[in-house]
């Protein structure tokens, strides 16, 4: 039996030298203490040896599978190791390859002509507010003078989402807000987003956006909303650019205006960027209606103020030479990372 043990760890010994890789190994393994392994064939056959032998052959069988277990699982490692050896060297990295560009978004030319128009106003003392994109009827037509069935309330037809909720048509909302929240004098802007009812083309998209203005304060007049609209316009489009003002009708303000400014591309000769005209419109504006004050319970005879509304789109059209809206919607990163 003795002799049986040493040729079988004998003969394991030289195979798992031999054993060029884990596959084989594996084999050999299988061949010796597997199931129907030569070492386990030792093992059932201890039936037949004598009891009093039983202890001293169960011990050497013992023995000779421990120096067999041994030997695989440390051969086991070394060819794990050779084989992580040739797997580094087959995929060296070659550092001299120039890397992976991260792509980094763009801001957006609304966002890059919002920023100006904001520098602008605060330069000028305004507080920039925010209003609600879902807006009650009430702040988008009653408190701004546009009683229901108004003809005003068809133009800017909108998203309904009952009778009294819908998606704002125009930031001017933000001025009921503004006049609820804060006492005169009141200073501020308020950039956001506006619905209305529109098929898209070049220049129309159902939602698009405005900067609302509101002053009020003691002895405001029309000369001050002309300087500061003046002001704003040179700031935006070059010290050069000339504006006027034609009259209008809002509701919610009284006397109202269209601002227009110099076309800053001909200088006011008529070109094509500004259809023969010279002038590009960019703004409705006027004095708060004393309706509107009363309603808020500002007395008209002691405060009064102006109000304007810039559509952001047409500022960044002009600013940067787009001719078509739609691009702007379309975030293609391609178009973005021109502004
Ligand atoms: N809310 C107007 C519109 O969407 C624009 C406007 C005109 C705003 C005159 C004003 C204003 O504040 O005074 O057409």
């Amino acid at each position: 039996m003795q002799d049986k043990l040493k040729s079988i760890l004998d003969a394991a010994m030289g195979q798992i030298t031999e054993a060029a890789d884990i596959e084989k190994l594996n084999a050999v393994r299988v061949s010796i203490l597997g199931k129907k392994g030569e070492l386990t064939a030792v093992l059932k056959g201890m039936k037949d040896v004598a009891p009093e032998d039983r202890p001293k052959i169960g011990q050497m069988v013992n023995d000779t599978r421990e120096a067999i277990e041994k030997a695989i699982s440390e051969k086991m490692a070394a060819l794990n190791e050779k084989m992580l050896e040739a797997k580094l060297a087959a995929e060296t990295i070659d550092v001299t390859l120039p890397a992976k560009k991260q792509m980094i978004g763009h801001r957006h030319p609304n966002t890059v002509a919002l920023d100006e128009v904001k520098k602008i106003f605060v330069g000028m003392g305004y507080q920039v507010v925010d209003g609600p994109e879902v807006e009650y009827d009430y702040y988008n037509f009653e408190a701004l003078n546009i009683p229901a069935n108004h003809p005003a309330k068809d133009e800017q037809d909108t998203f309904y989402i009952n009778d009294q909720i819908l998606l704002r048509t125009q930031t001017s909302s933000v001025q009921v807000h503004t006049m609820m929240e804060q006492k005169p004098p009141i200073r501020v802007i308020s950039p956001g987003r506006v619905f209305r009812a529109d098929e898209v083309d070049a220049t129309h998209s159902p939602s698009f956006h405005q900067v609302e203005g509101l002053v009020i304060d003691k002895n405001v007049t029309f000369a001050d909303l002309k300087g500061t609209l003046e002001e704003f316009a040179k700031k935006m489009f070059g010290e050069d650019t000339r504006v006027k003002f034609r009259p209008h009708h809002f509701p919610f303000t009284e006397p109202s205006a269209e601002m227009d400014v110099s076309c800053f591309k001909c200088g006011g000769k008529g070109c094509r960027f500004c259809k023969g005209e010279g002038w590009i419109e960019i703004l409705g504006c006027g004095m708060v209606h004393p309706h509107v004050l009363e309603m808020r319970d500002i007395d008209p005879d002691e405060y009064q103020g102006f109000a304007f509304g810039i559509g952001l789109e047409r500022i960044a059209l002009l600013k940067y030479e787009v001719d078509d809206m739609r691009l702007f919607y379309e975030n293609d990163t391609r178009f973005l990372k021109q502004f």
